[in-house]
């Protein structure tokens, strides 16, 4: 029977996730950081039953059956340690050794593979010293000595065996240079090199040893994808690795890390005196990375490419680590840039300001949310509140929660107390509260547009009744609903502008449109009891609510929208709307004391 080590066991259940395992078996719910369900080990109604996705492990609270993926499996499958590990590792693509000594034999093989790596790695370096034109490269990409050296980076020659040369006479098999990924044997059994033409870049595992390559291609005409990559091997494997991580943990800066997409950026960063930058090696980033971070750092900050494509990896980095004990810190940068070209052009200095600003995570996750919607309109500012609460649900500090509910119930109307109770639920319930928030949200909007048209109705009718417009002029035309309620409005003040009586032939020869006189006859015989009930200041108080709220939106998306250079006119914006706001909170504190 073979024994395997430690480290291998470990491995194989580091490569699956628990959640999915036991999902294969339970229905399982997110509560907080854990997931629970009907224990499948004993009988139960109410679910006891609990897996910890960060610690890899189950527990039930009803029968105190518990333990990791592997004594999961055997307990449910019934079957034994052997087996489970096998079924764990063939979930996970991971071949199990046949023979006993195995480990051995597979150390040994680890070894040849770091060797050829490590051989290849000063080939590549000792043969760009050689080649003008990847020299020039070099010294275009504004690449220097110093950081050209630190990370060790050569040329593959425009050849289809020069590595594979070197590498025989140092005395690596062919089939080993095959299985470690540098040498490729194609469908008619030729073997040649997999790196030719290429710049290239060593990619060292935490340890230090080399592992694999990035080759960049050093023409856009030349063939093949801009980065040629190693491929996963016994000593490569993507997901776990990330590019630089040998250096970044020993320069540890504020307990950050900062996460790249590219090999340039991590360069041009290291160039500039920013240490602790890593880049994953294209491939998206993982919880594995996460998880492989934080034994290093307290926080992570995403700082991708500006583009879209940045922006879409950002958004799905963040999913990915959504249960992640570490924090995350976003930083965006313009369209234009990434990390290599913003610090080459702004200076280390520029970018520690930048970096100094890094949102949160909540706070990128609830602006990207934003970005699409019209919060000026009833259907935008409930999509957001839906959206928001199911990112806040994710926080699992009171502090941040009731931040950042404070600033939804503010950007939306909706009650704190309201926002909190649907972030507090989960699955099933929590979309039921949402529900109920766009109904009654619905409700309440619905009853201030019947309250605002009603206010209208009873002071035009109020002014005509009594033949004066005096009480109107404290209102301009915006105070009043676009149509009929402007136009009638219009024509009352033309009426007292040309001194001709107020009453409602006048009124009605001055409105132009058929329509709003027909509304305006219906309107002044209407003995609808609402309107007969409600007296002037109450109308107009409505009114002038009416008239702040919209001007405080219209203003609010106008400073959104202006240049940012134009700091005149945003000034002047900002001057507004704080009068505004003043006049609104003066009128509140009022009505309260009423
Ligand atoms: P430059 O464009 O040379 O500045 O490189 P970069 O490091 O900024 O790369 P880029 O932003 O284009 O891509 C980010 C990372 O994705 C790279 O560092 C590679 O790891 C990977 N990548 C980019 N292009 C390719 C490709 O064509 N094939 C593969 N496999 N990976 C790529
Ligand atoms: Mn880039």
């Amino acid at each position: 029977m073979p024994k395997y080590s430690r480290e291998l066991i470990d491995e194989v259940i580091e490569a699956n996730s628990i959640v999915d395992v036991v999902s294969g078996y339970v229905t399982l719910k997110k509560t907080g950081r854990n997931y629970t369900g009907l224990c499948p080990f004993h009988n139960e109604k109410t679910p006891s039953f609990s897996v910890s996705p960060d610690k890899n492990l189950f527990y039930c609270f009803g029968c105190q059956e518990g333990g990791s993926t592997i004594d999961f499996l055997m307990k449910i499958e019934n079957i034994d340690f052997l087996e489970a590990l096998e079924m764990l590792a063939a979930r996970a693509g991971i071949t199990l050794p046949k023979t006993g000594d195995f480990d051995e034999a597979r150390d040994n093989q680890k070894k040849r593979f770091y060797q050829i790596h490590r051989d290849l790695a000063n080939f590549y370096y000792v043969n760009l010293k050689r080649n003008e034109q990847a020299k020039n490269y070099v010294l275009s990409r504004g690449i220097d000595q110093n950081i050209r050296k630190d990370f060790g980076i050569g040329f593959a020659p425009n050849a289809w065996r020069a590595g594979i040369g070197f590498l025989t006479e140092r005395g690596h098999t062919i089939d080993d240079m095959i299985a470690c990924g540098v040498a490729i044997r194609n469908d008619r059994g030729d073997i040649y090199d997999r790196f030719r033409n290429r710049l290239m870049i060593p990619i060292l595992n935490s340890g230090g040893k080399v592992i694999g390559f990035g080759g960049r291609k050093m023409n856009d005409e030349d063939n093949g994808p801009k980065y040629l990559n190693s491929p996963d091997t016994p000593i490569f494997n993507k997901g776990y690795e990330l590019f630089n991580l040998n250096q970044a943990k020993k320069n540890i800066s504020g307990d950050q890390l900062i996460v790249v997409e590219g090999y340039m950026d991590v360069i041009a960063l290291c160039q500039n005196g920013v240490k602790n930058c890593v880049a994953s090696l294209g491939t998206s980033f993982t919880l594995h990375h996460a998880k492989l971070i934080g034994r290093y750092a307290k926080e992570i900050v995403l700082c991708f490419d500006g583009d879209e494509a940045g922006n879409q990896a950002t958004q799905k980095a963040l999913t990915e680590l959504k249960d992640s004990r570490v924090r995350i810190k976003v930083l965006r940068l313009d369209p234009k840039d990434d990390p290599d070209s913003f610090i080459r052009r702004e200076g280390t200095n520029a970018f520690n300001q930048v970096l100094k600003n890094a949102m949160t995570s909540t706070s990128y996750l609830l602006k990207e949310l934003e970005k699409p919607l019209d919060m000026r309109s009833e259907d935008g500012r409930i999509k957001y509140a839906e959206g928001a609460i199911n990112i806040l649900s994710r926080l699992d500090s009171d502090v941040s929660l009731s931040f950042y509910t404070k600033q939804i119930a503010g950007q939306t109307g909706i009650s704190e107390q309201v926002i909190l109770g649907a972030v507090q639920k989960n699955g099933e319930a929590r979309d039921r509260a949402i529900g109920r928030i766009r109904l009654n949200y619905q409700a309440k909007t619905k009853k201030i547009k019947k309250a605002y048209a009603q206010a209208q109705c009873a002071v035009l009718r109020l002014a005509i009744e009594e033949k004066s417009a005096k009480a109107l002029s404290q209102f301009s035309s915006s105070y009043f609903s676009k149509g009929f309620y402007r136009n009638v409005f219009e024509a009352i003040m033309d009426c007292a502008n040309a001194e001709t009586p107020i009453d409602a032939i006048s009124v009605m020869s001055v409105l132009a449109d058929e329509k709003d006189i027909n509304t305006l006859q219906k309107l002044l015989v209407s003995q609808d009891e609402d309107l007969i009930n409600i007296n002037f200041d109450e109308a107009a108080d409505i009114i002038n609510k009416n008239y702040l709220e919209n001007e405080i939106t219209r203003i609010t998306s106008e400073i959104k929208l202006c240049d940012p250079e134009d700091t005149e006119q945003r000034q002047q914006l900002l001057k507004q709307l704080t009068v505004l706001k003043t006049v609104q909170s003066n009128k509140e504190e009022a009505n309260g004391k009423r």
